[in-house]
């Protein structure tokens, strides 16, 4: 008999630390936390967030605080801010763990409008990057 994999509300595998002390969870990566399921349905459910209301003053002091600069966003996720701010002509590049966050963003714009590197955990304590001249 073999037991089940454990899944998440959304049917998705993940990891089951519930159960354990956290010295024994297995690493997490953030695809099993930012899964397919997930991803897909952010921008839906953060639809206040993605609101010209909120959007709007952040891109434009984002844009001006870039000026003629580079900007890199830190888990840019579907490109809630990343995308407007490239949009508004600033050149961005991203940083994403969940390669489900990071599709969801592809379908917007391409990778050589918005390069975004998608970090791979490998260990606890060690990751590697696909490198996108940063
Ligand atoms: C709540 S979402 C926010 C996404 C986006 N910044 C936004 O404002 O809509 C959090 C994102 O952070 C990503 N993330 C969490 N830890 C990360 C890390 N250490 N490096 C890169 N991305 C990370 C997750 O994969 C997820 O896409």
């Amino acid at each position: 008999m073999t037991a089940a994999a454990p899944t998440g509300l959304d049917g998705d595998a993940c990891v089951d630390s519930a159960s354990r002390h956290p010295a024994e969870w297995p690493p997490v990566t953030s695809s099993e936390l930012w899964t397919r399921a997930t991803a897909d349905r952010y921008d839906a459910e953060e639809a206040e967030a993605f609101s010209a209301a909120v959007l709007g003053p952040a891109v434009a002091f984002l844009a001006e605080l870039a000026g003629d600069g580079r900007a890199l966003e830190f888990a840019i996720g579907t490109g809630r801010v990343g995308v407007p701010l490239r949009e508004r002509g600033v050149r961005v590049v991203g940083i994403e763990l969940s390669e489900h966050m990071a599709a969801v963003l592809r379908r917007k714009v391409d990778e050589d409008t918005l390069p975004v590197v998608i970090l791979r955990r490998t260990s606890r304590s060690s990751a590697s990057a696909t490198p996108h001249g940063i």
